[in-house]
């Protein structure tokens, strides 16, 4: 149920005043990118500029209120300004807000608390302020726990933007290099299931997960030098358009990597903290990687990220300084303390769980009764629609995804931008 804390309950937003982006927005906007460039798609098809959040609500500079359906990006996934985590983050800022790597009695209980939440023996990690630099130390774990250098990563999944991370992802964004013109050596990629674009397939059309794994087989041993460190990959695919993939899939690459000595590292940033109902996406499929990194929701909105390895690993970590400028200070572990106790006392993932089914639900009945509607994807609150030109030959309709996604911003649902898929990540928190 709405809080007092929200300020908005849902049926009481969007609150729309003005033209989207309204005057005072495109002012601001004006004067800022005189100076600030490189702005993502989203802001440039919406220079909107908001001033607060509370709850599922974002509140523009000409008063204009949004339903927020994108929690941040993936970020404030406990609501905006959530008093509890809020008051974490301002109880450490009155007192110490950097100590280096020294133990501070708030990473203590944060340690103690993500160790009690994730499975099997995943218990040895670090913290750090971003993404990147999680996947970064992940890379770097999975090199020192098995001395061997190669990644294989999947087509389309998002890692972040250095050069390990962007590695593990394609480089090429439209007709030029975004993040460089070549990947690291020792880096491959291989196509991951899709069960609407199977690139493997059944003889009755479905896909076939037995092919991906002894594709995966082969291109290993062919086109390696044998000295793969590690498997990595998002459990859910975020970015790429929210693809689930099929139930037997994990099960069978954790045995994959077993049988071949290649860790499991899942890339959880974008699906862990709650997003599909889980601490983590991989318990769906009871399966626990080697490696895992947290960020977006971990901290709901203050850059606090972690990497984990299961115990028998924890000497590598050793090896590889968990020393940076602001990984782990005391405001970072408060809010990711808090953000994880939330979970637990307001009974979030139960929420997701509930509220996720019904929102499949519709989205299934959407399907049924729109010609252009050809998939949906949903675990939890990690939702995607991918629109067809027609539903037999499955052609992505990017024309109509950017016609959908223009006008719910304009009538006040602030969201991600979309090509032909659609994605929806909602508050945990909505009710
Ligand atoms: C799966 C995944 N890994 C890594 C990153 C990079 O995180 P950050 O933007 O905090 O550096 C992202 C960001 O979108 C992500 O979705």
């Amino acid at each position: 149920m709405a809080k007092d804390w929200w300020k908005e309950s849902a049926k009481d937003i969007p609150i729309v005043k003005t033209d989207i982006p309204g005057p005072e927005s495109k002012r601001m906007h004006a004067s800022t990118t005189r100076y600030f460039h490189g702005l993502s798609s989203q802001v440039k098809l919406f220079p909107v500029c908001f001033s607060e959040g509370h709850g599922i609500m974002l509140k523009d500079v000409d008063g204009n209120k949004f339903l927020d359906f994108s929690s941040g990006i993936y970020v404030t996934s406990l609501g905006h300004c959530h008093p509890k985590i809020s008051e974490a983050v301002a109880h450490w800022a009155k007192r110490l807000m950097n100590a280096h790597d020294f133990t501070t009695p708030v990473k203590e209980k944060l340690c103690e608390k993500l160790a009690e939440v994730l499975p099997g023996k995943l218990n040895a990690m670090q913290f750090y302020s971003d993404g990147t630099s999680a996947v970064e130390a992940a890379i770097r774990a999975a090199r020192a726990i098995t001395g061997k250098h190669e990644f294989i990563s999947c087509f389309r999944d998002f890692h972040g933007k250095s050069q390990a991370a962007v590695s593990c992802a394609q480089m090429l964004r439209g007709d030029v290099f975004s993040y460089g013109p070549t990947r690291a050596p020792g880096f491959y990629m291989v196509p991951r299931p899709n069960p609407y674009h199977p690139h493997f397939k059944k003889p009755d059309g479905s896909i076939d997960t037995d092919g991906y794994i002894s594709f995966f087989k082969e291109f290993i041993t062919e086109s390696t030098v044998g000295n793969v460190a590690a498997f990595v990959l998002e459990p859910i695919q975020g970015w790429g358009g929210s693809i689930v993939p099929p139930d037997d899939f994990f099960p069978k690459l954790r045995k994959l990597c077993d049988d071949m000595g290649i860790l499991l590292y899942a890339d959880e940033i974008l699906t862990g903290m709650g997003r599909t109902g889980e601490w983590m996406a991989m318990n769906h499929w009871d399966v626990v990687p080697d490696i895992v990194t947290f960020g977006k929701s971990f901290g709901n909105g203050f850059p606090v990220t972690a990497m984990v390895v299961s115990e028998e690993n924890a000497e590598a970590l050793d090896k590889i300084s968990a020393s940076s400028s602001y990984g782990g200070n005391p405001m970072a572990c408060a809010a990711a303390l808090a953000s994880i106790e939330v979970i637990e006392e307001e009974d979030i993932l139960e929420n997701v769980r509930t509220v996720g089914a019904f929102i499949k639900k519709r989205m299934e009945e959407i399907k049924e009764n729109h010609p252009i509607v050809g998939d949906i994807k949903a675990k939890g609150f990690l939702l995607g629609m991918e629109l067809v030109k027609d539903k037999q030959s499955k052609e992505p309709f990017a024309e109509a995804g950017k016609l959908v996604y223009q006008k719910a911003f304009r009538k006040g649902l602030a969201w991600i931008p979309a090509g032909h898929i659609l994605r929806m990540s909602p508050p945990l928190i909505m009710d």
